[in-house]
């Protein structure tokens, strides 16, 4: 099968390409900038962007399934907007192509009214690849933990870098982190289960704990203890300010996911475990493999 990833050279497209070959899959890589990708053998590489609709001509051709592991934030201009172009020149891009399975990466948080701008266009993106000719499978996840993820950078410089921390309400939200290789094996094994075509799974790591618990435990790992104290008056758009003066994840990132922090991103339907089997990472390995 031939298979096409969009974000190959994102942080889970590097990962995810070289286990679709390690699959026997023929992977087309689909990159902005062929001249900065190192692909692994056998992968094939096509240069097109997404928000350019006359670059995607052709890039379609032959290809059987994609995975869509894109999103704008950190692009400039309104990263809403860019997702929501870049998501509908792809629907158009795969018309009249044999492309019948395609895989989408989003965030979880539910359906919530109050979801941040960020997880709001992780939706609007979904329902905008449903509107295409092929199979949709949406797996959800929150952070993903693995050498790459700014999410986990976020998580990982906080715990490295301050020795007490004044911290907001939203350290006590629960998420449920997922290491990269069991998104990647998801990933892998979406496309090879066919009961999956045309459904959303939400998928996470075996261990809940809020954000706070996060950084902390991320601290002892890394042999850094910290003191949190919580003050009820830190909002989340100033912990994205506090955010910039510690952390080197530029703020056109780092900004929109700190805005989410108030979402609890945790699995609530687990289908995906009968229909995927994956041995799950626990947090401390998880981290402990990403930091190595
Ligand atoms: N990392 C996490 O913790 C996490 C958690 C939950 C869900 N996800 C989801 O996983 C997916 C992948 O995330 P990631 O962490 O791998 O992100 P990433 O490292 O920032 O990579 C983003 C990828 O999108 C590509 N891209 C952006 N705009 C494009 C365009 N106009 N045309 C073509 N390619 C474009 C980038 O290409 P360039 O190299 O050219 O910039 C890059 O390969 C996203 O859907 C994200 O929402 C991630």
């Amino acid at each position: 099968m031939t298979v096409l990833v969009a974000g190959a050279t994102g942080f889970v497209g590097r990962h995810l390409v070289p286990e679709l070959v390690t699959h026997d899959e023929d992977v087309v890589a689909l990159v902005r900038d062929a001249s900065s990708y190192d692909p692994p053998d056998g992968v094939s590489v096509v240069e097109a962007d997404l928000n350019d609709r006359a670059s995607l001509r052709g890039v379609f051709d032959g290809v059987d399934a994609a995975y869509y592991l894109v999103h704008s934030m950190g692009e400039d201009g309104d990263f809403m907007e860019q997702d929501r172009t870049a998501a509908r020149n792809f629907v158009d891009a795969t018309r009249g192509t044999d492309v019948s399975r395609v895989v989408y990466l989003s965030g979880l948080g539910g359906e919530r009214a109050t979801l941040s701008d960020h997880l709001k266009s992780r939706r609007e993106v979904e329902h905008i690849l449903s509107n295409g000719a092929f199979d949709l499978t949406v797996l959800r996840a929150a952070i993903i933990i693995g050498d790459g993820s700014v999410s986990f950078r976020i998580v990982q410089q906080l715990a490295e870098r301050l020795p007490l921390m004044i911290t907001p309400r939203w350290v006590r939200t629960n998420c449920q982190p997922i290491a990269i290789d069991d998104v990647v094996a998801y990933l892998v094994g979406v496309l090879d289960t066919p009961e999956t075509a045309g459904e959303t799974f939400e998928i996470g790591g075996p261990d809940v704990l809020t954000y706070g618990e996060m950084v902390l435990n991320t601290g002892e790992i890394l042999d850094k203890r910290a003191t949190m104290i919580p003050v009820p008056v830190l909002t989340p758009k100033l912990s994205a300010y506090w955010v910039d003066l510690v952390t080197d994840v530029p703020k056109e990132v780092a900004h929109p996911l700190i805005l989410g922090l108030k979402t609890r991103t945790v699995v609530e339907d687990d289908r995906i475990r009968s229909l995927v089997p994956v041995e799950l990472t626990p947090f401390e390995e998880a981290v402990t493999q990403a930091v190595a």
